[in-house]
C-alpha cells in the first residue's frame, strides 16, 4: 500500500538525463522507456506466482509463472511511451487505452476515449502515466477501472508534484502509487517544478 519512490541509483541517473532539456525526443522516450520498466519491476514485486513444472536440460523442477492477469490502462497520450517497455516485461497483460482531458470551464477531466469490456477480465490494473500533476486524471481514471469493477489498481509514474499525490491518495487510499520522483510543487499552469516539462510533447516532439 501506499506511496513508493524509487531510491534506486540506475532510476536516479536515468531521470536526470531524463529531465535534462538537451533531451532531444528520441532520447527521452529512450529513457521513458527504461526508467519505466524501472518502475514495473518495483511494482510487481507482490505479484501472485503460478507454480507449474518444466523441464531444465538436466531434470524436472518447479518453475513460476505470474499468477495474475495484468491490464495496462495508458493515460492518452504521454502514458503511450509507458505501455511498449511494460509488455515487454509482461507480454500477456491486455492494454485498456484511456482517453482524457481537462474541461476548459470546470478543470474537470473529460473522458474521450474508453473502450473497456463489459466485463472485467484482470486482477491487478497498471495506470500508466507519466506525470502525476494535479491527480485530476488519476482519480478520475481510477473511478472509471473501480466502477468498471476493477479490484486492484496501482498508478506508475514518472514524476509526480505533492499535490497529485495528496489528491490521489484521498480520493482512492487503496491505490498504490509508483514514482521515480517526488517534486516540489504544482507552478500556476499546473505544471511539476522541476519536472520536465510536457511529457507528451517531449515525447513526441510537438
Ligand atoms: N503534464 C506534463 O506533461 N507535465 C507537467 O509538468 C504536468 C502535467
Amino acid at each position: 500500500m501506499g506511496l513508493h519512490v524509487s531510491s534506486h541509483p540506475l532510476v536516479l541517473h536515468k531521470l536526470a538525463l531524463l529531465r535534462r532539456v538537451e533531451s532531444e525526443p528520441k532520447k527521452f522516450r529512450e529513457l521513458v522507456r527504461e526508467i519505466s520498466q524501472f518502475l514495473v519491476y518495483e511494482a510487481t514485486a507482490d505479484m501472485p506466482l503460478a507454480p507449474y513444472t518444466i523441464q531444465t536440460p538436466l531434470g524436472s523442477m518447479e518453475g513460476h509463472a505470474i499468477g495474475a492477469r495484468i491490464g495496462l490502462i495508458p493515460i492518452l497520450r504521454a502514458g503511450l511511451g509507458m505501455v511498449e517497455p511494460v509488455i515487454d516485461l509482461l507480454p500477456t497483460a491486455h492494454v485498456w487505452h484511456l482517453g482524457l482531458y481537462r474541461d476548459h470551464n470546470s478543470l474537470e477531466p473529460v473522458t474521450y476515449y474508453n473502450k473497456l469490456p463489459a466485463q472485467p477480465d484482470i486482477d491487478v490494473c497498471l495506470i500508466l502515466d507519466p506525470m502525476l500533476a494535479t491527480g485530476g486524471s488519476a482519480v478520475a481514471a481510477v473511478d472509471i477501472l473501480k466502477a468498471w469493477g476493477a479490484a486492484k489498481i496501482k498508478f506508475l509514474g514518472l514524476i509526480a508534484a505533492p499535490e497529485g499525490v495528496e489528491r490521489l491518495q484521498t480520493a482512492h487510499p487503496d491505490v498504490e502509487i509508483h514514482l521515480a520522483a517526488l517534486d516540489e510543487r504544482l507552478n500556476e499552469q499546473g505544471y511539476i517544478v522541476p519536472g520536465l516539462g510536457d511529457a507528451g510533447d517531449r515525447q513526441f516532439g510537438t
